[in-house]
């Protein structure tokens, strides 16, 4: 049932705060001082390396969550496409543990990587939505987004609640590798604790994002930019858009596009520029100038800081809360996903069912 909603993915967009805030009880203990999960048992000190593989929108959550594990839990992590990683069959460390990350848990290729590591010793996790699939069974230990059932095919709850959940799970890994102690790990949960009031101010921003993506969605090509945990972001952008729209877009680490894809810039090819403020606010800063100055159509999403930085060589702008940068890739995935469902309701798409694509990939 849509609800009040035209199409199911605007019904889980809506959604989020509410499953947000769902997976954030699931993964804490009642006073909120402790994360609890079933991946306690690992003994995390003796771990060399966190190997994640997934497909598609669930191989982007991983990339967020290779950003937050290397940061806070100072944990050597690789992040891996499952259809590159099991028929390439890589050498994996004594001791390491595998965690697959995959919405329907019966993705074919996530599930191949997943028997690969094990069969190469690994201890292996599954990071699923569908709690009684293959993945959930076959994997030593299951966990659970919490997201429901997700039906657009555009992932959009199912990936956010994988965030909370690998937000959760990094910061209980690092917990036990003693990166951080008792005190940063109830500032963790208090900061993780606004997500969900955090992602229903970007949702408030509705009507902002619905008129920048009627513009976009006259474009043939787009390019998303962003660094640090917003590169990930930035390729989900793409992913949401072209999957929805049938508009080519493609997302980069703003600090390469100097390195080709500038090429591309002119003034038909809408550029979203990611811009939390933050360490990295400044680097971002001059890879957007670099675009603007060559007559690219910068749409900024940025906090106050970003969009007062850049002015007028904006040539759109949509304001964004500020927050830790922890929690941008909530917000900012929100925000995505609101450009790519508006322009694909402006160019009249079938936004649930899009084009030859499936809700679950189970051919290799
Ligand atoms: O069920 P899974 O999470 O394993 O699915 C993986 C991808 O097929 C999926 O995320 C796909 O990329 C989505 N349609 C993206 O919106």
């Amino acid at each position: 049932d849509k609800g009040q909603h035209q199409h199911f993915m605007a019904k889980e967009i809506h959604e989020q705060p509410m499953v947000v805030a769902r997976a954030f009880g699931a993964w804490t203990s009642n006073d909120r001082s402790r994360i609890a999960s079933p991946a306690e048992t690992i003994d995390w000190r003796s771990v060399p390396r966190l190997t994640i593989v997934a497909c598609g929108t669930a191989h982007l959550a991983g990339h967020v969550a290779k950003i937050w594990l290397e940061r806070i839990a100072r944990l050597p992590v690789e992040i891996e496409i499952a259809s590159e990683f099991r028929y390439r069959e890589p050498p994996l460390p004594t001791g390491g543990v595998t965690l697959v990350i995959s919405q329907s848990g019966e993705t074919a290729d996530t599930l191949g990587a997943l028997r690969y590591a094990r069969a190469a010793g690994q201890t292996t996790l599954g990071l699923v939505n569908v709690t009684t699939s293959t993945i959930a069974r076959e994997a030593d230990l299951a966990l659970a987004t919490h997201a429901g059932p997700e039906i657009g095919v555009a992932s959009t709850k199912a990936f956010t609640a994988q965030l909370m959940g690998l937000a959760a799970f990094s910061v209980m890994v690092a917990r036990e590798r003693g990166a951080i102690d008792a005190d940063g790990e109830r500032d963790a949960i208090e900061t993780l604790s606004r997500v969900p009031r955090l992602m229903a101010e970007t949702i408030a921003q509705e009507d902002r994002f619905a008129a920048l993506a009627r513009e976009i969605a006259t474009a043939t090509s787009a390019l998303f930019l962003g660094r640090g945990l917003m590169y990930p972001i930035a390729l989900e952008g793409a992913l949401k858009l072209k999957e929805i729209t049938y508009i080519h877009a493609e997302g980069y680490a703003a600090g390469e596009i100097k390195h080709g894809p500038i090429a591309l810039v002119d003034e038909a090819t809408p550029v979203i520029a990611l811009l939390p403020s933050g360490d990295l606010l400044e680097k971002s800063l001059s890879n957007i100038r670099e675009v603007a100055a060559r007559k690219g159509r910068v749409a900024v999403i940025g906090d106050a800081e970003a969009r007062a930085e850049l002015g007028d060589e904006a040539w759109r702008s949509v304001a964004m809360p500020r927050c830790d940068p922890l929690i941008q890739p909530f917000a900012y995935a929100v925000a995505i996903q609101l450009l790519a469902y508006h322009a694909a309701v402006a160019r009249g798409t079938d936004v649930d069912q899009p084009r030859n694509l499936a809700k679950s990939v189970t051919v290799e």
